[in-house]
């Protein structure tokens, strides 16, 4: 037609196509992967502040292989499970693990997936796993951890291209295609920027639809500076091959990530250690800028409430949103429950819900002094009933593939529930604990083996 004659330069740009399902990294700002730093929680919040895109936290590709997907009945959130093993030790219980968990309706056509892999059949035999129920598959290449390096993931991919390579055409072809969605490459710079230049040349004919340079080398610590002299070669290569290219390194909020695009001619910008801060540096000036800490941690705790975010994980994070010059909020970092985070932090409006979420992940029993609140004054028969129902519909989930977003329980922040006086006897938490907690007592243990920090 004539107006392909008179389209405009933009236009002619090539740009290999954005599978239907998959996500355009251009003009994004993105949450990076962060290990314990990129559960649902923050992922959540950091959407809500304005993110573009978020990235989950590396997972190795043989914790996820053989993992059943289940959706949640209290809340709709889609958790990939599995048994962990017991290391040969019959005697041993061993409890269900929750691998990955995301919002099918929240993080829609806005989650990538990450995924640490040295092995082409291995990654898409666990990219199969998540790919129905994400945008995209990242593999990491920039993690200079042992853990991951010894492996030959991470880091190390940087030095074996032909692997990486294979790993990537791999995923396009297997995944990527049939699933309908962007397969991406998230590495670091290397210190001579021709061989960087060799790497990403061949990195982008592998039919990727983004790539992200994390603007440090592998021996580099993340308090070292970004460099970015080779930010503008990188974005070049990976243009004339029609790939976006997402810079991060030092990128500190919404309003830095869009100049810096500007500045070195990059297509998105990635954030990650800004956002552990302070999940509102994704909110321009404009709109408001950074929130004050006890709102971005008022909205976060009930994130994690809502979503049944395991103790650990949570406080992981809160350490980084309370800023540590604050010691009046000590006691909030040392709580073991979220009643006693919420009463320490004075969010006299979350306390139901966090004695809820006590109930349900078996964290009752560490209160350091029982709820007293007159609406809380039940009978230990009552409150147990509403925690029996919750664990009653949980066995009828859906599981498997099928299934779409089961309507979420009434948010949990407004749905505490019966609980008992100071007086009454403790609840029988075994019986909560039968499904629960134990997923999320082990989800710690398996996320230290399957996730490692890049
Ligand atoms: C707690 C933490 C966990 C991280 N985990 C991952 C990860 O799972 N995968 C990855 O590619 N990078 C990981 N990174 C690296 C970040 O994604 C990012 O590349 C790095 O922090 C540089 O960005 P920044 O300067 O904005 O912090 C992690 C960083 C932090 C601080």
């Amino acid at each position: 037609m004539a107006t392909l004659a008179t389209a405009p330069t933009a236009a002619m740009v090539p740009r290999v196509p954005i599978p239907p399902k998959g996500v355009d990294y251009r003009n994004k700002i993105v949450l990076a992967p962060m290990v314990r730093s990129g559960e649902l929680p923050s992922r959540l919040l950091a959407l809500k502040y304005g993110a573009d895109l978020v990235w989950g936290p590396e997972t190795v590709d043989k914790s996820l292989i053989g993992a059943e997907r289940r959706i949640n009945p209290r809340n709709g959130t889609v958790e990939f499970t599995r048994m962990p093993s017991n290391g040969g030790r019959p005697d041993k219980a061993v409890k269900e693990s929750i691998i990955y968990r995301l919002d099918p309706v929240r993080e829609k056509g806005r989650l990538v997936f990450q995924m640490g892999t040295a092995n082409p059949d291995l990654a898409v035999q666990a990219a199969r796993v998540v790919a129905a129920d994400v945008s995209g598959i990242d593999v990491n290449s920039g993690c200079p951890k042992p853990f991951s390096t010894h492996s030959g993931m991470g880091a190390a991919l940087l030095r074996t291209p032909d692997l990486l390579v294979s790993i990537l055409e791999a995923l396009v072809k297997e995944v990527g295609e049939p699933f309908q969605i962007g397969i991406s490459v998230k590495i670091r710079i290397l210190s001579d920027p021709e061989e960087t230049k060799t790497l990403v040349s061949r990195l982008v004919k592998t039919g990727i639809t983004g790539l992200t340079v994390h603007c440090r080398t592998t021996p580099m610590r993340p308090r070292e500076r970004a460099i970015r002299d080779q930010l503008r070669m990188i974005a070049e290569i990976c243009h004339e091959a029609g790939v976006a290219c997402v810079m991060n390194g030092d990128v500190t909020s919404r309003d830095e990530g869009l100049a810096l695009m500007t500045e070195y001619g990059v297509d998105g910008a990635m954030i990650a250690t800004a956002a552990e801060s302070n999940s509102s540096c994704f909110r321009t000036k404009a709109d408001g800028g950074l929130a004050p800490w006890q709102e971005v941690v008022h909205e976060y705790m009930c994130l994690c409430m809502e979503v049944e975010n395991r103790m650990a994980n949570t406080k992981y994070l809160l350490n980084n949103l309370i800023p540590g010059k604050n010691k009046e909020f000590n006691n909030a970092k040392m709580a073991k429950t979220y009643l006693d985070i919420c009463r320490a932090l004075k969010f006299d409006d979350l306390l139901p819900a966090a004695v809820r979420t006590d109930e349900l992940l078996g964290l009752a029993e560490k209160w350091e002094k029982a709820p007293d609140q007159p609406a809380d004054v039940q009978s230990k028969e009552t409150k147990t009933k509403a925690v029996r129902d919750a664990m009653e519909s949980e066995s009828a989930r859906a599981a498997g593939g099928a299934g779409g977003r089961v309507k979420a329980a009434a948010p949990v922040a407004h749905a505490g529930g019966p609980v008992r006086r100071a007086s009454a006897p403790r609840p029988k938490v075994a019986a909560v604990n039968a499904e629960q907690p134990a997923v999320e007592a082990t989800a710690s243990q398996t996320q230290t083996q399957t996730q490692v920090t890049a």
